[in-house]
């Protein structure tokens, strides 16, 4: 039989479907030793999306003709509240008609995106170049990979305070062998997954400066700006910089900041020619979101129900942030205060070291004591000696997971 493409036909299926595949697989046996899963893996959270969601969604169901196509880019209405939403939450001005597009979720649209930007090549030497942010969303590099492309990770550490200067990243990817003129991109993404890092207003101008100069598109990933906790230190959009719709895009998700993860809705906005570029390649892929969902999406953006339950739900992602912080210490973690997020619901910490890899720690914490979470080895090659653990579960499943680790031997040292 004929082969599939040399980028797809080896691809492994998604970590997190892999790790969600296994605990099924010791389900039955994690039960019958009183350790049922508690999945810690995907960053989905558990609450319910805002009840005015609802509401919304089985008001517009009756609606005349809401049942038909609608477009790639999105319904009027919404990409005319995703402007709105961008005006009051950043101050940034965006032109709804030709700045904006709907997404099926930010990872279909990061993906095409990334389809969009590659001239795909078999030839190592040839290959066009992505910067990706390492330890990072594990998704970029299976992306650039599948659409024949490389990726190049920066390295985020404590040292470079997750924010590393772009023109010394360019000297070293110069000695390490590579050509600089195949760099199309390069991809941010504060508050970042799987670390929680944020970044300054500053650094986004040196971002933005950088990707100008070096005449390169920038892809800054939004997903957690709205997952914060000091109100008086928000994340920025990095739109709000002067000049950055020269070269930037960016991409916003509903599945975090309301828990819609499985509505999959979000947007692209940004540079006009990027983003028409993008949307004539959607086009010819897909016909766009249920408009119901597209409605529920809008109407919420810029609604005080939304607000209260993105502030509601960031104090209980915080709560749960200090079970698990607190949870740790107790068992030997060595946690400054200035270590812990001020953004996303992530816990990024070592290893205990008397294991050897990321895999072996997680695995044996799935395997003894049914607890699901991802190596760090899964973000990137820095990523390795840490775990990634989402704390989108319920308050008394966490302490559940202390509590198990506790009983099963897991302290660090
Ligand atoms: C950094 C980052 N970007 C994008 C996504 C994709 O989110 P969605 O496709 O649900 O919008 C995720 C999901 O975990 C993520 O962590």
């Amino acid at each position: 039989m004929q082969e599939f493409n040399e980028f797809v036909k080896d691809i492994e299926t998604y970590i997190m479907f892999q790790i969600k595949q296994r605990a099924a697989e010791l389900t039955d046996e994690l039960k019958a030793k009183d350790r049922a899963p508690i999945a810690l893996a995907m960053g989905a959270p558990v609450a319910k999306p805002p009840e005015f969601v609802y509401k919304q969604i089985i008001e517009s169901l009756n609606e005349p003709q809401i049942h038909t196509y609608s477009s790639p880019k999105g319904e009027s209405w919404f990409l005319e509240a995703v402007a709105q939403r961008m005006k009051n939450r950043f101050g940034v001005e965006l032109n709804p008609k030709t700045e904006v597009f709907s997404l099926i979720g930010s990872k279909e649209g990061l993906a095409n995106f990334i389809r969009a930007l590659i001239n795909p090549t078999t030839n190592e030497n040839e290959k066009e170049i992505i910067l990706v942010p390492d330890p990072g969303y594990a998704s970029y590099t299976q992306m650039i990979k599948t659409n024949g492309g490389l990726s190049y990770g920066i390295e985020l550490n404590k040292e470079n305070n997750y924010m590393p200067n772009m023109y010394k990243v360019w000297e070293k990817i110069k000695k390490d062998g590579y050509n600089l003129s195949k760099i199309k991109a390069m991809i941010i993404n504060y508050p970042s997954n799987p670390i929680g890092a944020t970044c300054t207003r500053e650094y986004l101008k040196h971002i933005v400066d950088f990707c100008k100069e070096k005449q390169i598109w920038l892809i800054s990933d939004a997903a957690y700006c709205d997952i914060y906790f000091n109100e008086k230190d928000k994340p920025h959009s990095v739109l709000e910089i002067d000049g950055a719709k020269d070269v930037a895009v960016e991409f916003y998700s509903f599945s975090k900041p309301y828990s819609m993860t499985g509505f999959r809705l979000g947007w692209i906005c940004g540079n006009a020619e990027a983003v028409s570029t993008f949307g004539r390649l959607k086009s010819t892929i897909d016909t766009g979101i249920f408009k119901v969902i597209q409605k529920a999406g809008a109407q919420v953006l810029n609604s005080k129900d939304g607000d209260e339950y993105i502030k509601n739900s960031n104090k209980d992602f915080k709560t749960k942030q200090m079970i698990i912080i607190n949870g740790l210490r107790k068992l030997g973690w060595e946690i400054n205060d200035n270590d812990i997020p001020n953004a996303t619901f992530y816990i990024w910490q070592p290893i205990p070291p008397r294991y050897k890899t990321s895999k072996e720690f997680t695995d044996d914490l799935l395997e003894k004591s049914g607890i699901v979470v991802v190596p760090g080895s899964a973000f990137g090659k820095n990523g390795e000696g840490y775990f990634r653990l989402s704390a989108v579960a319920t308050d008394e499943q966490l302490n559940e997971v202390i509590e198990r680790m506790k009983l099963d031997g897991f302290s660090y040292q």
